[in-house]
């Protein structure tokens, strides 16, 4: 059986599929381009995809031997996973194993923002720092404030952890009561527009769908702050770019950490002139711990659907 996988991933994965299948891999650099990709997967029985390969109906009727999809990511906003069911092909993802090192990178974003990491940085690069001063880049501490994680999942959860441990006050907004987060950190589950209001930093855990698309919308964002920093590790689309742009110039908020944009990879130029902006490339996941599990997990994925098997993350 046949196996595409649309990019170079770590080769954990690549190789325990090599044991049982025939595996072609797209080794070239930068995303596999659309019509490369409807001519790869043709005869195939298993794709790898990443969160950058469009897998709508055209692709899924160009692939009519494929019996699996594995989403090299948590995220699977980018399969048209209803259109892919009915016509019998699995779809699984890669949960638990990227929630560390992602709610890690919210963590890096919200210290950063709070401590002024990009300009401290800037200033020294730049041979501008002229000695210790009472007033130099002053910003937040983590301890006491309110720390709203919107989406109490896996990585909101962990994240909220982490959070705690410094002493934040944890406030979620979910359509679900996670009891356990409540009980390990004292979380408190609130309305979305009290989240907004209250929290010092809110950090985005949802995933995209058609609810969740703009949910931070203008209106939305009004609510927050002018001390307060908003962290995003999930997807761009969920904001407001253009409104969140025009708070943070005229700074109606503290800043904001951004490991995901609204038009990747394309960011706004306005964000680069920020100074209150931490802009990341899209690396929530990126350790070789997770991306060797999610390899790992992927191939486990493909393997079990070709052999009969129950996936082990399906969608
Ligand atoms: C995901 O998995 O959805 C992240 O955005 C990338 O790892």
């Amino acid at each position: 059986m046949k196996i595409f996988i649309t990019s170079c991933i770590p080769e954990i994965g690549i190789s325990l599929l090599q044991k049982k299948y025939n595996v072609k891999v797209y080794n070239k650099p930068g995303p596999i381009s659309r019509k490369q990709l409807i001519k790869e997967v043709k005869h195939c029985d298993g794709i790898i995809s990443l969160l950058t390969d469009k897998i709508d109906k055209e692709v899924i009727d160009s692939m009519p031997n494929c019996k699996v999809i594995a989403n090299y990511a948590v995220g699977f906003n980018n399969i048209d996973v209803n259109y892919a069911k009915s016509k019998g092909i699995i779809v699984t993802n890669t949960p638990d194993v990227l929630t560390d090192s992602t709610a890690d990178l919210a963590i890096a974003l919200a210290l950063a923002c709070a401590r002024r990491f990009v300009e401290g940085e800037q200033m020294m690069r730049k041979n501008k720092f002229k000695g210790w001063h009472p007033k130099l880049l002053l910003g937040m501490e983590l301890n006491n404030k309110f720390f709203g994680i919107l989406g109490a999942g896996r990585i909101g959860s962990a994240t909220a952890i982490r959070a705690a441990s410094f002493g934040c006050k944890i406030l979620y907004y979910s359509n679900k009561r996670n009891e356990g987060l409540e009980r390990k950190t004292g979380a408190k589950k609130v309305m979305l527009n009290t989240l907004l209001k209250i929290s010092d930093i809110v950090s985005i855990h949802l995933p995209l769908n058609i609810k969740t698309n703009q949910l931070l919308s203008k209106d939305k964002l009004e609510l927050l702050k002018p001390s307060s920093i908003l962290i995003n590790t999930a997807r761009g689309e969920i904001v407001d770019e253009k409104h969140l742009i025009k708070m943070l110039r005229s700074r109606k908020i503290f800043a904001a950490g951004f490991d995901v944009f609204d038009n990747e990879p394309n960011v706004n130029p306005a964000l680069l002139n920020l100074k209150n902006a931490v802009l990341l490339p899209h690396v929530g996941s990126a350790t070789n711990d997770a991306r060797n599990a999610m390899s790992l997990l992927t191939a486990k994925n493909i393997d079990a659907v070709l052999s009969g098997k129950t996936p082990i993350t399906p969608v």
